[in-house]
């Protein structure tokens, strides 16, 4: 098995992912977040809440609908231009993206920038070079397939209307702009940041949660004057931002991540300039997290298509303009397999698996077990311990099984610190606490257990 297979077996094994609708055969591209993965997901975003929005004294929060007025997608330009280009095999009749048959078909040293190329390209790089589909047939040549889910309100047949499932979160930050504007007491330069599901008509393979039809972005649209403020300071100061959040705050190594700068020709139309920041998948280098600068383009197409103004007024100048922004969109669930795959580690001669999460994204802080079950009294003080902490931490409860497999099973799920309560605790009220990384065991005061978690959970903080 290759590391993402590992990864996979992992996630369904002890309960982080598992295939969506696995018992009808599941559904391409969609997956579901078990115990497990529930919480680590929900310690990303609060993690990412806490970093941009609450510790930041020039953000504000907003929590929009997925369905949005149609007419938002039309002046986003998603309608029009939201779309992969997509190739069919002429056999199987399995679609395919014609951008990743190329990027599997060129060597790893190609130089070739796919991204660069335009869908004519595209089909007549496919015709030149002969490429087939992974099947070994022939391919139609690259059509537009747009990536918006479509969807329909209204109860009668003929009282329906098209709606969107929204593509992205930012165009809900553009529609409440001015309602943001009116009814708190932001000044430019401010953001403004949610955290929510967004749909697209993915058609990919292979890739785990990586690309997936429904997924959560945590986006930020920073607004300023671009009179005022200088462009190129604050896409950088949202770089390091970035960069902050994922190798300090969820402690992944800095060598697995990499900025790359969106060629001009790649580059989408509204943008001047953009970065990728990229993290080393399994399956290579891929994007993780953008950072765009968007210009005025989105609110000067919501100005033009609902007529309603948007502009800002400048209480020093008393002039009024449309702010420009800078855009951090990143996906939850992406954050999400990177956590796992940076903390994913096997000990090449026992083979045994432990989930080196840091301290503050684990599932569960601290199991909480008796040395035997059958132990009353050891159970008992230990249920004790358990209750006096479970406010503080999230624990685990875990009296199966003998005590090897209880740690194996901790560690498989990246819990830092496995708490006992032995014969000794009845003595002296003393626990044993095994520290997940090194397997060492320390005996600990329970006066003194919650400091001692604390302190270790601090310092990855
Ligand atoms: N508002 C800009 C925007 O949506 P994007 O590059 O299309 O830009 C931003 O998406 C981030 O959302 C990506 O960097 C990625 O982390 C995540 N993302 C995009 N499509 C995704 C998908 N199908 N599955 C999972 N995550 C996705």
């Amino acid at each position: 098995m290759d590391k993402m297979e590992k990864i996979v077996a992992l996630a369904k094994r002890r309960g982080f992912v598992f295939q969506t609708s696995e018992i009808y055969g599941g559904l391409s591209n969609s997956y579901d977040y078990g115990p497990m993965g529930s919480e680590l997901l929900r310690n990303i975003r609060n993690l990412w809440w806490s970093e941009f929005i609450h510790k930041r004294e020039d953000m504000v929060g907003l929590d929009s609908s997925i369905i949005l007025h149609p007419q938002t997608w039309v002046a986003s330009g998603h309608v029009g231009s939201f779309s992969d280009p997509l190739v069919e095999d002429v056999k199987t009749h399995k679609r395919y993206r014609a951008d990743h048959i190329i990027e599997a078909f060129l060597p790893d040293d190609s130089g070739v920038i796919v991204e660069d190329m335009s869908i004519e390209e595209m089909g007549q790089f496919i015709q030149e070079n002969k490429v087939k589909s992974p099947e070994g047939n022939d391919l139609t040549p690259p059509k537009a397939f747009n990536l918006l889910f479509e969807t329909e309100i209204g109860s009668v047949a003929n009282d329906k209307s098209k709606v969107y499932l929204r593509g992205e979160t930012a165009q809900g930050i553009f529609t409440n702009f001015k309602q943001v504007l009116d009814s708190t007491r932001v000044q430019l330069p401010f953001g403004i940041g949610q955290i929510g599901k967004s749909f697209r008509n993915e058609i990919t393979t292979g890739q785990f949660i990586f690309r997936t039809l429904e997924f959560e972005q945590a986006e930020i649209e920073y607004f300023f004057n671009p009179n005022e403020s200088n462009w190129e300071d604050i896409l950088s100061n949202w770089k390091d931002g970035m960069w902050n959040f994922v190798t300090k705050v969820l402690g992944i190594n800095e060598e697995h991540v990499r900025w790359r700068q969106h060629t001009d020709k790649e580059r989408s139309h509204y943008s001047k300039d953009t970065y990728d920041l990229d993290y080393q998948f399994p399956f290579g280098w891929k994007e993780l997290w953008g950072v765009a600068y968007r210009t005025d383009y989105d609110l000067k197409q919501h100005i033009e298509h609902s007529k309603t103004n948007l502009e800002y007024l400048d209480p020093k100048t008393n002039k009024k303009f449309v702010p420009h922004v800078i855009e951090p969109a990143v996906g939850v669930n992406r954050l999400f397999l990177m956590v796992l795959a940076d903390a994913y580690t096997e000990d090449p001669e026992t083979g045994r698996v432990v989930l080196k999460l840091d301290p503050k994204l684990a599932p569960y802080t601290a199991c909480i077990s008796p040395l035997l079950a059958n132990k009353e009294e050891l159970v008992t003080k230990a249920k004790e311990l358990f209750n006096s902490m479970k406010s503080k931490y999230h624990l685990v409860w875990d009296a199966r099984g003998n005590i090897g497999k209880r740690y194996a099973a901790q560690d498989e799920i990246g819990t830092p610190f496995c708490v006992v309560v032995d014969f000794q605790t009845l003595t002296d009220n003393t626990v044993t606490v095994r520290d997940r990384d090194t397997g060492e065991q320390e005996r600990v005061a329970i006066s003194e257990l919650s400091q001692y978690i604390n302190d270790r959970v601090e310092k990855s903080a």
